[in-house]
């Protein structure tokens, strides 16, 4: 996969971001500013370069996945911005929704309001939401991180994905790796991490001071969402019941689960309700779980009911922006209504948050051994279908991941080396320059 092209494409990029276009770095030494504005190189061959990507140029099944080398470079286009080399990504249920054409309707108008009105279209779309890499490039008002710095992050999906070389986040969505990950690992968690901890904080009101001794129910214990939340909330000191499949159990009870109920032996209800009430119930199954989650939560308490399978993007898909999301949101309305009249608990939905800060907390509790990475599976980059396929057979048990860059690769330490000589250079000028002033 490490063709000639995409090794060529890899160092012209040095030079592009080098001497980005109009990019200025300011600078305040000892009370005195400095501006520096990186030299532009623009010749046309340097500004075509590309990059090896999976993309889908239409929605469908695993076939519309296709491979190229001739994705355009996500180079910097503002202040705030960090590029990305990808070193691993992690696939998600969304991906495979998403190639599909899940939330097609509401993703446009978010990429750019203008094209919900216009002929243009999204592809070619790369997926892929989690990334673990190195920085190679950073906006002139980034100040968290430099070239070099390895980092994590959950990609928006309005965002164009992480199956690709090299990926552009704002400094906001992304944060420093644990250090005692490897790459693979690390993609294992920021999608999930930032769905749970936003479900769990904004829609569930926890967080680590208030969750000692919460009771909590995490539905769907064994994926991507519930191996991070059972972790998480031990290490805010819950007590946390699980529900999964007979042959999960181990797992889960290993990562910290205090009881665990089998789903596919008898009725799962008439089972949690022997168990004492919950404050806190995290759906990541649907359907009628929710039927009877509503009754094992303790009454006029504040207790909370979270579900992450919600209708929203079903609905705009469906019925078009404005009335899909008016449907969505006369649903979700009326069951918390429904449900605080009728049982004394709130009715919420939780989704994914792209949140940096919230990642640099997880990574401390990855470096104190609180949190463990679960990777079920790997796959090269050249197998990206094949882990879709993956994924799409289901009873998942932690993560997919996918090697989007070998870690021994010489090429990416060629870059990262360019790279801190840019920076070298750069700090060297500035400092040249404020001497001058
Ligand atoms: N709203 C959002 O922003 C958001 C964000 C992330 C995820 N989600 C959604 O949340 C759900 C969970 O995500 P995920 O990433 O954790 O998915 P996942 O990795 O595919 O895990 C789902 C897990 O649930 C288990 N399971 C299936 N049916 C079950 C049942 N009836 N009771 C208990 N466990 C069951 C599966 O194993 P077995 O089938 O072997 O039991 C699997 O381990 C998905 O529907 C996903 O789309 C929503």
């Amino acid at each position: 996969m490490a063709s000639v092209r995409a090794m060529a494409s890899t160092s012209l990029l040095c030079l592009i971001n080098a001497k980005a276009a109009g990019s200025i770095k300011t600078l305040s030494r000892a009370g005195c500013s400095v501006c520096f504005r990186r030299n532009l190189s623009s010749s046309p061959s340097r500004l075509q370069s590309c990059m090896s990507a999976w993309v889908i140029d239409q929605y469908g099944t695993n076939g519309v996945l296709r491979y190229t080398e001739e994705v355009t470079i996500p180079t910097i286009n503002s202040a705030s911005e960090v590029m990305i080399k990808v070193y691993a990504a992690s696939l998600n249920p969304l991906d495979v929704s998403m190639r599909g054409g899940y939330g097609a309707k509401l993703m446009k108008l978010r990429r750019d309001p203008f094209s919900v009105m216009s002929a243009d279209n999204e592809f070619p779309l790369i997926l892929g939401r989690d990334v673990s890499g190195v920085v190679v490039d950073c906006g002139s008002e980034v100040t968290h991180f430099t070239p070099g710095d390895e980092v994590w992050a959950a990609v928006p999906p309005w965002k164009q994905g992480s199956l690709a070389e090299f990926v552009t986040l704002t400094e906001y969505e992304v944060s420093h790796k644990p250090k005692l990950l490897s790459h693979i690992e690390a993609a294992s968690i920021p999608y999930v991490a930032n769905t749970a901890l936003s479900a769990l904080v904004n829609a569930g009101g926890l967080c680590r001071d208030n969750a000692s001794n919460k009771r909590v129910l995490i539905t769907g214990g064994s994926g991507g969402v519930g191996t991070f939340s059972i972790q998480l909330l031990k290490a805010w000191g819950a007590h946390v019941t699980v529900t999964c499949s007979q042959n999960a159990e181990g797992l889960v009870r290993g990562l910290g689960a205090d009881e665990v109920v089998d789903y596919t032996a008898g009725d799962i209800a008439e089972k949690l309700e022997t168990m004492d009430k919950f404050d806190v119930v995290l759906d990541g199954v649907g359907g009628d779980t929710e039927e009877y989650a509503m009754g094992l939560l303790k009454p006029w308490s504040g207790a909370k009911y979270v579900t992450l399978v919600t209708p929203l993007l079903l609905n705009t898909d469906s019925m078009g922006l404005l009335d899909g999301t008016l449907h969505a949101g006369f649903t979700l309305h009326s069951k918390a209504i429904q449900n605080i009249l009728s049982n004394g608990v709130f009715y919420r939905w939780g989704f994914y948050a792209p949140d940096g800060p919230a990642l640099d907390e997880v990574s401390r509790l990855v470096d104190a051994g609180k949190i463990l990475p679960v990777v079920e599976a790997q796959f090269p980059f050249t197998q990206v279908p094949q882990a879709f396929q993956k994924l799409e057979q289901g009873h998942a048990r932690g993560k997919t991941v996918v090697r989007v860059t070998e870690e021994d690769d010489e090429q990416t330490e060629e870059l990262l080396q360019s790279s801190r000589l840019d920076t070298a250079e750069s700090e060297q000028e500035v400092q040249e320059t404020a001497k001058q002033n």
